[in-house]
């Protein structure tokens, strides 16, 4: 017998405490009025100084979930965290949050770190609910961590920037439960955007391949959820987009996002039979031989599709971009924050019973379609999202900081990424309270944190 209910008991979220506003970034970049706010969809870009790195991210979103929701470190009996923010070749970030268990005795704790692209976390996540679904369990909670920093050089792709982290609780009787059985993964070999350069923390990217990338994984992955779906359940009278009530996405800009809702709903229009075709999709015939191999970048199948379905991005996805808008690519938190975005976004009674939708993807390239189970008992939901009160104060807390001094952040961050010794300049003061900072690197690589202040409770 499996574990009942299996899923996410908590979740928690970090985002920089320092941001850059788009449209002065476009000014500043000499690109075109517009390009980043309304091409890329993207209104500020949160950012990391030299104060912060993979460790201090994960060191600070794991604190504040034990903390904010009183967990004891002896509860946690798996810890997984998935980042392509690499540090070190070989110690991993899990190592590092050990340093947090190390009072309480507890070292009794599975997992390490995943890396493929944005897809880690996801990956870490699966670990966590296959273990407590696997004889290894042992009855306690895992915690599923992704966190990364996203800069880009110089360029088209450096608006497309961001960072942040993620914490999960994975345990039983969760609020969110997994769905079983529907989780559709595409894999496959391309060169799309990684990261060979192990003394840079800019990735190499093809933009337009990344994108065929993406839009092609989704396209695999929905169509082989759709089949495990009808499978589930044979009764159903619609398999589709109808089944879910929110759609989540790894959110690289909110302007791709879009434009993979509609590219879902043309799946929906390829697999519909000719009779039901005509009555659902009228006006629509022009499409009917159209393949998705070859609409990658067709304006008018884009178009067409994103106008006529507007109202479906309205409805289930629009309110789960609110911190991909606000903070950029977080990379693996980046689907994450979209589940954040929409808890924050909605009125409890609105998801209680609900079936959110996710598709997370990693270039190279990682992709899985899952869905996710909102309980129907809406006093636990009430008190689960209850706990996310700060998300909101605390985004409108951030401070912006004009391009000319991101810039040059950046560049302390390009030349000293690896220096050793080394000692970073970056102000601990623009930090909020509570938050992991690196104190120094030795002469041996060895890097120490130490934690600003916190308020009251020690919760934000
Ligand atoms: N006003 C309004 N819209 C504008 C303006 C303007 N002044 N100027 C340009 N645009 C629009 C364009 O028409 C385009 O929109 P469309 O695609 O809907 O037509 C959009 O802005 C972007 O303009 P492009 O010229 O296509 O941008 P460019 O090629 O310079 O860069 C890219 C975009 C490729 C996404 C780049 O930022 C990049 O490489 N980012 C990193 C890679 C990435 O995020 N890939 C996604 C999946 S992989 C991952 O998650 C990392």
């Amino acid at each position: 017998m499996w574990p009942e209910n299996v899923g996410i008991r908590a979740i928690e979220v970090l985002f920089p405490s320092q941001y850059v506003d788009q449209t002065e970034l476009e000014q500043f970049d000499g690109a075109s009025a517009g390009k980043y706010t309304i091409g890329l969809g993207q209104t500020k870009m949160g950012f990391c100084s030299d104060r912060e790195d993979v460790n201090s991210l994960c060191l600070t979103v794991v604190t504040r979930l034990l903390e904010r929701h009183q967990i004891k470190p002896q509860e946690i009996g798996r810890l997984e965290v998935g980042t392509e923010t690499i540090v070190d070749k070989s110690k991993s970030v899990k190592s590092v949050l050990m340093q947090l268990f190390a009072d309480s005795g507890n070292t009794d704790i599975e997992g390490i770190d995943t890396t493929n692209a944005c897809y880690g976390g996801t990956a870490a996540l699966f670990n966590s609910i296959n273990w407590i679904e696997s004889s290894s369990w042992d009855g306690r909670y895992a915690l599923a961590v992704c966190a990364d920093i996203a800069v880009y050089a110089k360029g088209a792709a450096r608006p497309t920037g961001g960072a942040g982290a993620i914490a999960m609780l994975v345990g039983t009787n969760a609020p969110l439960v997994f769905e079983r059985g529907l989780r559709a993964t595409h894999m496959e070999h391309a060169y799309d955007f990684y990261k060979p350069d192990l003394s840079s923390e800019y990735p190499v990217v093809d933009g337009k391949l990344s994108i065929q990338c993406y839009l092609s994984a989704l396209d695999t992955c929905y169509q082989l959820y759709r089949k495990k779906f009808a499978k589930k359940y044979p009764n159903a009278t619609e398999v589709g987009l109808d089944n879910f009530d929110a759609l989540l996405f790894h959110t690289p800009f909110c302007k791709l996002v879009q434009k993979s809702v509609a590219r879902a709903v043309f799946n929906d229009f390829l697999l519909c039979s000719a009779e039901k075709r005509a009555l659902k999709y009228p006006g629509l015939e022009r499409f009917n031989d159209a393949t998705l191999a070859s609409t990658y970048f067709d304006r008018d199948v884009e178009k067409t599709f994103m106008t006529q379905f507007a109202h479906v991005f309205e409805a289930k996805t629009r309110k789960s971009l609110l911190l991909a808008t606000e903070v950029g690519n977080m990379y693996t938190p980046s689907v994450y924050s979209g589940l954040v975005s929409l808890l924050v976004n909605n009125a409890p009674e609105q998801l209680v019973g609900k079936r959110i939708g996710v598709f997370s993807y990693g270039s190279g390239l990682a992709a899985s379609m899952y869905s996710i189970l909102v309980t129907k008992d809406d006093k636990v939901f009430q008190q689960f999202v209850a706990k996310l009160d700060y998300v909101l104060p605390l985004l409108n807390a951030r401070e912006k900081v004009a391009p000319e001094v991101f810039s040059q952040l950046m560049e302390v961050r390009e030349k000293n990424n690896h220096a050793a010794p080394y000692t970073p300049s970056g102000s601990v003061s623009a930090l909020f309270p509570g938050t992991y900072y690196l104190k120094e690197v030795d002469d041996k690589h060895r890097r120490t944190y130490e934690r600003t202040l916190t308020i009251t409770n020690g919760v934000h």
